[in-house]
């Protein structure tokens, strides 16, 4: 079986920083891989490179490879509308445009000129639907995305990507911006999608990481220390760096 998402030897470069330092890692499809490791490992700028994120920073270098479904996403005829599309981006900060929920989620098929209102209908309720925020918003449909509290917020830019049907779900610390009870619903929403939807999710706490995901990387430095199933990262890491990070020693 082919991987849906591989990077070799792949290195980012800050200027003269080399923020990452050969990381291979593969994703089969499906599942939920938690990135983890202390502040400034570059958990984020490989999370980033991954929908070519890290395009829009200036002086940044990358190399290596990273294939998406067997296509280098680095060649020059990569479409990177369609590459965003595929691979969807969830931040810390929740990001809703200044517009109604209802086109908050229809934005990207808008966009990409579908005009069926029933259609665009349908999707915005499967995706909030999918995105377990329907039953609190389908009354207020169009009033704005920026009334809503940040939990749920979120999970509407959950929704908005998932309207455009990507293959993989990126999200960087979705839940540390948020309080107790949002960041269990973000939890239960993300486990739902494990079984359609290929998540990647960078989070500091350990215990989500724990919970939610079936497996782990830890990063150090620029580096993959270790990448396994989450029980073994978690009950028998084979690193010591691993062991001391998740025993809370440093981080
Ligand atoms: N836009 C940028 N320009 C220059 N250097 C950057 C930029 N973004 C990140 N870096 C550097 O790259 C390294 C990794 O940063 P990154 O944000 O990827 O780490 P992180 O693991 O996500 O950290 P945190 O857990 O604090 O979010 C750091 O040394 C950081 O200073
Ligand atoms: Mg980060």
């Amino acid at each position: 079986m082919t991987n849906l998402l591989e990077t070799h030897d792949l290195h980012v470069y800050y200027g003269q920083n080399e923020a990452l330092k050969g990381i291979d890692l593969t994703f089969e499809e499906g599942g939920i891989t938690a990135l983890i490791g202390p502040s400034g490992s570059s958990k984020s700028t490989y999370l980033r490179t991954l929908n070519r994120m890290n395009d829009l920073i200036p002086n940044v270098t990358i190399t290596g490879t990273i294939k998406f479904r067997d296509q280098d996403i680095y060649a020059p005829q990569t479409d990177l509308v369609t590459l965003r599309k595929e691979i969807g981006m969830v931040f810390q900060q929740p990001n809703p445009f200044p517009f109604s929920i209802y086109d908050n989620v229809a934005f990207g098929l808008k966009l990409a000129g579908e005009k069926n209102r029933e259609y665009l209908d349908q999707v915005v309720e499967t995706s909030l639907k999918q995105a377990a925020v329907w039953d609190e918003v389908k009354d207020h449909l169009h009033e704005s995305a920026l009334s809503l509290s940040g939990g749920q917020q979120q999970r509407v830019c959950i929704a908005r990507v998932l309207a455009v049907s990507p293959q993989i779900i990126l999200l960087d610390e979705p839940t540390s911006a948020l309080d107790p009870i949002s960041s269990s619903q973000i939890e239960s929403t993300l486990l739902k999608l494990r079984t359609d939807y290929t998540i990647i999710t960078v989070t500091h706490n350990l215990q989500q990481a724990s919970r939610i995901s079936d497996r782990t990387a830890f990063f150090m430095n620029g580096e993959v220390i270790e990448v396994d199933d989450t029980k073994k990262i978690f009950m028998n890491p084979a690193r010591k760096e691993t062991e001391d990070y998740i025993s809370g020693r440093f981080g």
